[in-house]
């Protein structure tokens, strides 16, 4: 009998304990959405939204990339740039130029009218980032969700790499957030898509699908950085400095640069991320609840 009450006891933890692991430990996973929001696809409607933006402006590849790697490099991928308020993240300098709030919005509005409450801000960028790369030619790469939204913005929490710091110290910079020579290499490569401002510009910009190099299988990026013709000064540093020239030289010769680039992007996009009972998931990716 004692034996018997012993091991209902042990089952009975079990159970809990993997409920709890269930609750607040969650990991993201690709499909998280599936079936959570009745019959309808949250991702394929958030692609309608994005589909039909970049139709009519395609430089919100730029816009969402640029919005993610802010997010993300602020106390996570929480949307916490999303805020608004008088000192909030995206009042700070750095956000000068960072663009994509009101792409977020129609995403969001989409999604609670089929299912209030239900997706998260966090979430819409990596997904709406993962679209908008994928309809300007850069692949597609499988994104994982389950994020929640941060509850703090907060001005002074703000610091973004600048433009100009050397290839050792954007590798630091990356390495903080968990990521390596490689990941640096394949995410600044995102601003071979972007629109930068004159005074920073080294060279012209390419897209995607540019073909700067003799070589298709060479990514124009990739060739501009090994020629030190990168767009911004940290860019160029990259082709030059003896630490990330053979990262480059090997990412230039393999190549898949689109696949690469979306692991990296899929990489990013898990930094500091809250999930499970952590956060919240707002009503408007403006305001906390
Ligand atoms: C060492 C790291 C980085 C530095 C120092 C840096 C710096 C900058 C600067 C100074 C600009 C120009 C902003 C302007 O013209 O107002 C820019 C633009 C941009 N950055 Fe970065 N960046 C970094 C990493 C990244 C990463 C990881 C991504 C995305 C994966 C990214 C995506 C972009 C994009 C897409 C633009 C163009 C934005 C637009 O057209 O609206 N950057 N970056
Ligand atoms: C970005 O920061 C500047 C001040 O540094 C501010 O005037 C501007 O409104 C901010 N942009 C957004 C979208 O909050
Ligand atoms: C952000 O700011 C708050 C309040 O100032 C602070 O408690 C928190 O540690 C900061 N987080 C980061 C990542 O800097
Ligand atoms: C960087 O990380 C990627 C993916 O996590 C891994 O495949 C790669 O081997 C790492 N590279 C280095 C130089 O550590």
């Amino acid at each position: 009998m004692k034996f018997k009450a012993a091991v209902l006891l042990l089952a009975l933890e079990l159970i809990l304990g993997l409920i709890l692991a269930g609750c607040c430990h969650g990991a993201l996973q690709v499909g998280f959405y599936r079936g959570k929001c009745g019959f309808a696809d949250v991702e394929a409607m958030v692609a309608g939204v994005i589909t039909a933006q970049f139709l009519r402006d395609p430089t919100i590849v730029a816009a969402l990339l640029r919005l993610q790697f802010h997010d993300c490099f602020v106390n996570g991928c929480d949307a916490s740039i999303l805020i608004d308020g008088i000192n909030s993240e995206k009042t700070v300098p750095p956000n000068l130029s960072v663009r994509g709030y009101d792409i977020i919005d129609q995403a969001k509005a989409a999604v609670e009218n089929a299912c209030p409450g239900v997706v998260s801000c966090a979430d819409l960028i990596a997904i709406a980032t993962r679209d908008a790369v994928f309809l300007s030619g850069g692949g597609r790469y499988e994104v994982e969700t389950g994020r929640r939204d941060g509850l703090v913005s907060i001005a002074q929490n703000v610091s973004i790499l600048g433009p100009k710091i050397s290839a050792p110290e954007a590798i630091a910079g990356f390495a903080d957030k968990g990521l390596n020579a490689t990941d640096t290499v394949l995410l600044l490569g995102a601003h071979s898509v972007g629109v930068t401002h004159c005074s920073l510009i080294k060279d012209r910009v390419y897209n995607f699908q540019g073909t700067g190099s003799p070589d298709p299988a060479m990514d124009p990026f990739l060739v501009n950085i090994l020629r030190s013709r990168g767009i911004l000064q940290i860019d160029q540093q990259l082709g030059m400095d003896p630490l990330t020239t053979p990262i480059v030289r090997n990412l230039a010769g393999e190549f898949d640069f689109p696949t690469r680039f979306g692991a990296a992007m899929v990489k990013m996009g898990a930094i500091g991320v809250l999930t499970g009972t952590q956060g919240e998931i707002r009503r408007s990716c403006r305001a906390t609840n």
